[in-house]
């Protein structure tokens, strides 16, 4: 694991840089991206570079809620759209979501599964980390072997994700529909943006830890290419 650090406009040019240079370089078309805050100033870098090559691009999204129907402003299909689809000039068409609102949540997440499989795996999964060390939904205690799946939303994820939803817990869905440990492990690169104080310890046991599924984001001790890329709060308690 490589731990670059910096402030948060240099690390998401650094990301944004890494998903030009594959690009460019045509070793990636396939790009997984995380929703929540952390990751945004690289899709605003992406969207300013102007490159063209990004129309050609499929995108996967880590994980959406359950039982919010998709036009719900805080859905990840329409935090997706916004911040993703449109500023970067794709086609919806190549822009995946699992689908939270299927009646059938189980076929749903293997048909995700089935889709990342047919389109040829992720090349370069975008990431962020949870104040807990969740990374997509995958909750404490996820199987480090896990797909994607139904997963619970822990009463911590829910509280910080409640200033999404105008601070009103009630609001936020209690589970979701997320890419698995295993999945995110399959991605041929792995680039984790922390950022702020509220995550120092979870990068720390992410980092420094046991590879234990008490930090699910742990397993990524185990990716031969991830970067994690920090600023100097999310790093402070590095040895
Ligand atoms: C979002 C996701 C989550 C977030 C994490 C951090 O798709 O999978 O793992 O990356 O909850 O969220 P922020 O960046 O809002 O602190």
């Amino acid at each position: 694991m490589k731990v670059l650090t910096g402030t948060p406009p240099q690390l998401a040019r650094w990301a944004a840089d890494r998903v030009l240079h594959r690009l460019r370089t045509r070793s990636l078309s396939v790009l997984g991206v995380a929703t929540g805050s952390s990751p945004l100033p690289v899709y605003r870098a992406l969207a300013a570079s102007g490159e063209p090559a990004l129309a050609s691009l499929r995108v996967f999204a880590l994980d959406e809620y359950v039982g919010l129907p998709h036009h719900h402003p805080q859905s990840y299909h329409c935090v997706v759209d916004r911040e993703v689809t449109r500023p970067l000039g794709l086609d919806p068409a190549r822009v995946h979501v699992p689908d939270g609102a299927a009646d059938d949540l189980d076929a749903a997440a293997a048909e995700y599964e089935h889709l990342i499989a047919a389109s040829g795996g992720i090349d370069l999964q975008v990431l962020g980390i949870g104040a807990n060390g969740h990374v997509g939904f995958n909750e404490p205690f996820s199987s480090l072997r896990s797909r994607t799946r139904v997963e619970t939303l822990t009463a911590r994820t829910r509280r910080d994700n409640a200033r999404f939803f105008g601070g009103d817990l009630q609001q936020v869905p209690t589970s979701c529909l997320t890419q698995g440990l295993g999945t995110i492990l399959d991605a041929d690169e792995v680039v984790l943006i922390a950022t702020g104080a509220a995550k120092a310890h979870a990068v720390a046991q992410m980092v420094e830890g046991p590879l234990s599924s008490a930090c699910p984001a742990s397993v990524l001790q185990l990716h031969p290419r991830a970067t994690v890329l920090l600023d100097d709060r999310a790093a402070a308690q590095l040895t």
